[in-house]
């Protein structure tokens, strides 16, 4: 196994911003106007703020630099600033910005629906919808399915997280923090139980608990659709057994419900396919993305079935800025660096690379219960003393903070709190991959 180096990176601490003017302001200033002028539910993970992004690194304020292992919540898979993203929206800049694409339409969005739909899992016809959130994305596949059923429950999963919106809180499966104080939320939404090996939750256990659902709480000819994320992302990065997504598959086929990937998280080849659900073999009849299909550009997408896509009348979709021309733009861009640079493959790389330093690391440290995962999209989870009763969100707390004080910017996820992922761009280097596991292993070390 490789060896991964633990010792605190001094190149790190010292390394500052050439670009940085010298009178520029610090972290804790503007901590301080944004206290006083921004609401407090906007959470911040770390007190910095950022003067510069350039693929998987970023620098502060203050010119301090960090790689950038959470990718602004797995938005990032071709980096900050991708060159050839920056270029098409500039080229866009000088044609037009906006018109609403309801009202004067644009070739960029035709042609982004056109390759994504010959992207997407399922030998029928496909169409597609731009938005502009991850939630939107999902309340308009929820919509559509409506539409298509004529029937409005809908099933999802314990720990899923689907948007901040009422409909996406109602999906979302967890309280703390998304759902607590703003309910009550939208009716006939059930929830399953997600697969987890870690505490004993198997494949027949969550098809037991749908089973349930149906006995005791709506009939399955009420069930618009079952939403799923193929590898859960706030909810710790669970990995979707292929067995249970083929038996929901053959379980809305009984009975006519739709099935439902969001794929906001994993979408956009983070797994190492362009949809997750590839890899079960498994074909949705709608799929919800968003995050890196645009390098930082805000747009949404749901792709699906022509004939279920169609059920809403004109009118009944779109937005003013969904579907933007400069967030097109960035997204076709996105498409040809995935296949100039091979990202998919690259994926499966990074996947494995960081697995690996990550295997290394749980090897010192018996808090580390479990390394998972699906291609780049990588998380471990800790336990106190290793303990699978005691999830530590404390330690992985103060993980998260030492690892930034080093240089490192990681995120924590998890029912528990107590899952430490990795979103890195894909077109990170090898050196900086191994110089991120070297901090995250350096945090280890003073910490636990
Ligand atoms: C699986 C999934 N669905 C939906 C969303 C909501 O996306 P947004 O924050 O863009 O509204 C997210 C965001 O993290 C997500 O991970």
């Amino acid at each position: 196994m490789r060896a991964i180096a633990t010792e605190p990176c001094k190149a790190i601490r010292m390394q500052r911003d050439p670009h940085l003017k010298p009178e520029q302001t610090t972290n804790a200033a503007l901590m301080a106007r944004r206290r006083a002028a921004i609401a407090r539910g906007v959470g911040q993970v770390h007190e910095v703020f950022i003067a510069r992004g350039e693929n998987a690194e970023v620098w502060d304020v203050e010119g301090r630099r960090y790689i950038d292992f959470a990718g602004g919540i797995a938005v990032l898979n071709t980096g900050h600033r991708h060159p050839q993203v920056t270029a098409a929206v500039r080229d866009q800049l000088d044609r037009y910005t906006h018109t609403c694409f309801q009202v004067l339409a644009y070739e960029p969005y035709v042609e982004l629906a056109e390759r994504l739909n010959a992207r997407a899992p399922g030998d029928f016809a496909k169409k597609a919808l731009f938005l502009t959130t991850g939630s939107e994305a999902v309340e308009n596949a929820v919509k559509i399915a409506r539409a298509y059923t004529g029937r409005s429950a809908l099933i999802a999963f314990t720990g899923g997280y689907h948007g901040r919106t009422l409909l996406t809180l109602g999906l979302t499966g967890k309280v703390a923090p998304y759902k607590a104080g703003f309910g009550p939320f939208p009716a006939e939404i059930f929830h399953a139980r997600f697969p987890d090996a870690l505490r004993g939750i198997s494949v027949d256990d969550a098809m037991a608990s749908v089973e349930t659902i149906l006995k005791n709480d709506v009939e399955a000819s009420r069930v618009a659709a079952i939403v799923i994320e193929p590898v859960q992302g706030e909810g710790g990065f669970n990995v979707a057994p292929p067995e249970l997504l083929r038996r929901l598959r053959a379980l809305c086929d009984a009975h006519g419900m739709l099935l439902i990937a969001d794929e906001v998280q994993t979408g956009a080849g983070r797994t190492g396919t362009w949809f997750a659900i590839e890899q079960s073999g498994v074909a949705p009849d709608l799929i919800t993305m968003a995050k890196s299909m645009a390098g930082g550009f805000p747009i949404s997408a749901v792709i699906g079935r022509a004939e279920v896509m169609d059920a809403p009348g004109p009118g009944g979709l779109g937005g003013t800025y969904a579907g933007s021309p400069l967030a097109c733009a960035a997204a076709l861009a996105v498409l040809d660096v995935f296949e100039q640079q091979d990202l998919l493959q690259r994926a499966c790389d990074v996947g494995a690379r960081l697995r690996a330093g990550l295997h290394e690391i749980a090897e010192r440290h018996a808090c580390i219960r479990d390394v998972r995962g699906l291609g780049a999209m990588v998380a471990i989870e800790i336990f106190r003393d290793g303990d699978l009763a005691r999830p530590d969100a404390e330690l992985t707390k103060q993980l998260v903070a030492e690892a930034a004080r080093r240089g490192l910017v990681l995120l924590s996820c998890g029912t528990y709190a107590n899952v430490v992922r990795i979103l890195v761009p894909l077109t990170a280097s090898d050196a900086l991959l191994d110089e991120g596991l070297a901090i995250l292993g350096a945090s280890f070390d003073a910490l636990a």
